[in-house]
């Protein structure tokens, strides 16, 4: 069967398939395979600075700064409101921290740097978590553990398979050492926009959902917090997120190809 035809079989069987546009051309997927891997490229420039004694802002320059000499553009600046070139999200903050020239990182932080880059119109997006000197036990099993969360669940990439069964290897792995995931902040499609279809939920059941096939290009980034999963946005910048109980979050992001044999990973 080509892939019209197994899309159709699947349909008549009444699996949640992906639309026509979920599926991204040849040409599309060159332009995203360049913005991802730019965007790599960005996070490795933030590698080199990130340690105690700098700010939040001081990433931000940097991100900024080297992604417009790679030729491309930050995604988030701009976006819907939102005032910084990159998320920096520290210790209790899940996702979505504004940089800030106030916040300094200090020995046992932990922190998210979330860069998207724009290059010739295709959308990047990754994100790496990085322990500042030396953090606590709990804490570093957070960051180690919520990388293997999303390492795992690229098993389950491939046609055919479910985005269910993605949640289900995340939130099993997570809940095995004792930790909780976000459950409604999920991943997305991206590559031609910054967030597309299908939301990829970092929870779920396996076999269910929305099935996999070729040319499928989205974002897994999985956040997950030592404590509950509950969630509360900043009032004052409408933004940040944080836990609501205090504990520690943590979160990796990949932009995800789904290949005839499985996947490749286009933004890490
Ligand atoms: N990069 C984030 C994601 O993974 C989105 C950040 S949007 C912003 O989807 F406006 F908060 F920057
Ligand atoms: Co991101
Ligand atoms: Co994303």
């Amino acid at each position: 069967m080509n892939l019209e035809e197994k899309l159709q079989y699947y349909r008549k069987r009444k699996k949640i398939v992906p639309s026509r546009n979920m599926i991204k051309t040849a040409a599309q997927i060159e332009g995203i395979r360049k913005a991802g891997q730019i965007n790599g490229q960005v996070l490795d420039a933030v590698d080199q600075i990130i340690k105690p004694g700098i700010s939040t802002e001081e990433i931000n320059r940097v991100v900024h700064e080297t992604t417009i000499r790679l030729g491309g553009t930050p995604a988030t600046l701009g976006f819907e409101g939102y005032p910084k070139s990159v998320c920096t999200s520290v210790n209790d903050v899940i996702c979505h921290g504004i940089p800030s020239e106030d916040q300094i990182l200090m020995e046992g932080d932990i922190i998210n740097v979330d860069a998207t880059t724009i290059v010739d119109g295709y959308y990047g997006d990754a994100s790496r978590m990085y322990c500042i000197g030396q953090v606590s036990e709990q804490a570093e099993k957070l960051v180690r553990v919520t990388k293997e969360c999303l390492d795992l669940s690229l098993k389950e990439v491939k046609p055919e398979s479910f985005l269910g069964n993605i949640g289900a290897v995340i939130q099993a792995h997570a809940r095995a050492n004792g930790f909780s995931v976000v459950a409604d902040i999920c991943g997305h499609g991206v590559g031609v926009g910054f967030h597309e279809k299908p939301y990829v939920c970092h929870v779920g059941k396996r076999n269910t959902g929305m099935m996999l096939f070729p040319g499928m290009i989205f974002t897994i980034e999985p956040m997950i917090n030592a404590g509950r999963q509950d969630w509360f946005v900043d009032e004052d910048d409408g933004w940040t997120i944080y836990t609501d109980d205090g504990s520690l979050s943590a979160q990796w992001e990949y932009t995800i190809l789904v290949t005839e044999t499985g996947y490749e990973i286009l933004s890490k």
